[in-house]
């Protein structure tokens, strides 16, 4: 299973979703490949916000190799599954998106934990609420593994 975990700036959200999610991988003992991306080039080369790199630390993550970089066209080819943050990630790749192949690929996040409820990862990058993101982020990685791992 290859994953991309896709947020705005690929500074805040989705370099804690690509952190936590390699590190349940571990874990669990699975061999997935998950990188992150960003649908803005706003932030490209830069590593993670600070706020993001210190939540994951406290939970003993550590997320300093990431660098931000932009999501392509070519990623709906190297995943099997690209997530997006929040509606307005999900319709910016939608738009990208080339045939039916490539748009069942894209998901939201939460909905696999919470299915069709549309759910957001709140975009933390002015109001804060690092820790909150942290919990939503967990909780749909773990579902992920679940529905995922007995294929
Ligand atoms: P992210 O958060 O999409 O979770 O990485 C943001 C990062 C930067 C900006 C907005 C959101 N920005 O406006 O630069």
């Amino acid at each position: 299973m290859k994953i991309l975990m896709v947020c705005l700036g690929n500074i805040c959200r989705s370099p804690l979703a690509e952190g936590i999610m390699k590190d349940k991988l571990k874990k669990y003992n699975l061999s997935w490949e998950v990188d992150s991306a960003g649908t803005s080039g706003w932030h490209q080369g830069e590593l993670p916000d600070s706020r993001s790199i210190q939540i994951a630390s406290q939970n003993g993550i550590d997320i300093t190799d990431q660098r931000s970089r932009l999501f392509v066209e070519e990623d709906f080819d190297r995943f099997d599954l690209i997530v997006a943050m929040d509606s307005s990630n999900y319709s910016n790749i939608l738009s990208m998106a080339k045939n039916s192949l490539q748009n069942e690929k894209l998901e939201l996040l939460m909905n696999f934990a919470y299915p069709d409820q549309n759910m957001a990862i709140p975009d933390p990058y002015y109001d804060g609420g690092f820790q909150k993101v942290f919990e939503m982020i967990s909780e749909a990685a773990e579902a992920i593994i679940q529905k995922h791992m007995k294929e």
